[in-house]
């Protein structure tokens, strides 16, 4: 049973042996005390990932996330969209490419996409945004929409779009669910994530009214029914109390519209907070609410394997 007391989300809580403490108060840089007062990240150093890991989120090793590093003109074009890897070899044999003006004929040659102006047959060859993905610690009060027409606070006033445009959600959290939130603005990524078919698994903290019986509890885990259709088993375990009822740890991959609530709903435990914890093997640990950082090339390349990417 509970061990000692601790201060979670504004209620007195009583964590369980092997639980996990509250989350959201890890450090930020931009050092904001109140944890409801959004603040910014700055971005990360990259970490070592794979080579495929760094292909496929389009940065070199030692590149920095949302910039392409230098790279050999063949790959260049094609990362460009202009042909096969290949035909852009025979492109630059043949004498077509140019870069800063002077004919380019040799293989290995790089290019820094960042200031190096290349074309073929004399028309510019560009790569648009470089993929980038980042973590938000969401806090409650802010609808998962990059724009509201009613004026509501949302999510992407919490993020750097300037840095990074082209970010968009990856999935939804309601309103008034906090906790860790994926951005992109790699399609890819951000539709395999979100679809329930790729088995990603996102594990939530949620305070109920009501103590959780054992029967309670594994029915959670069989499956339940909300809205006519039978929720997928799920991992469900009480991780401790509170003076209104329980906290339960659930891990679900699928992501029906308010599935979590709606499943102890059903069991007859009303979420009062909900906070999601974890994406696959990415964890909130040390992002404070409200805060953001960048995804090492490693963390990407392990969603990527979650979410069947990396077969
Ligand atoms: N389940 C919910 O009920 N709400 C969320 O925000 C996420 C999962």
């Amino acid at each position: 049973m509970g061990k000692s007391p601790e201060k979670h989300g504004g209620r007195r809580t009583v964590l369980k042996r092997g639980s996990r403490p509250a989350q959201g108060e890890g450090v930020c840089p931009a050092s904001r005390a109140a944890s409801s007062e959004p603040c910014v990240q700055m971005r990360t150093q990259v970490r070592k990932g794979s080579d495929e890991a760094r292909e496929r989120h389009g940065h070199e090793p030692g590149g920095v996330p949302g910039e392409f590093a230098p790279m050999r003109l063949q790959k260049f074009l094609a990362r460009a969209g202009v042909a096969s890897r290949r035909h852009c070899e025979e492109l630059i044999a043949s004498g077509r490419v140019s870069v800063n003006g002077q004919t380019v004929t040799e293989m290995g040659f790089k290019v820094d996409p960042a200031s190096d102006a290349v074309a073929l047959d004399g028309d510019p060859v560009s790569l648009g945004e470089a993929p980038v993905t980042i973590m938000l610690n969401k806090p409650a009060g802010f609808v998962t929409t990059m724009s509201d027409p009613e004026g509501r606070r949302c999510v992407a006033d919490l993020v750097p779009l300037e840095q990074y445009p082209g970010l968009f959600p990856v999935g939804r959290l309601d309103c008034d669910t906090t906790g860790l939130l994926l951005f992109t603005n790699d399609g890819q990524l951000g539709y395999r994530l979100a679809h329930p078919k790729h088995h990603v698994d996102k594990t939530y903290v949620a305070h109920v009214k009501g103590r959780a019986g054992k029967k309670q509890i594994s029915k959670l885990r069989r499956g339940v029914t909300i809205r006519g259709g039978l929720t997928s088993p799920a991992k469900v375990r009480e991780i401790g109390s509170t003076p209104e009822g329980s906290i339960l740890e659930i891990t679900i991959h699928e992501g029906m519209n308010r599935q979590v609530r709606r499943m102890c709903s059903a069991v007859g435990l009303p979420v009062l907070e909900l906070e999601r914890i974890a994406m696959g093997t990415l964890h909130l640990d040390g992002i404070r609410r409200g805060c953001w950082r960048v995804l090492s090339d490693g963390e990407v390349e392990e969603l990527c394997k979650a979410a069947s990417l990396g077969e």
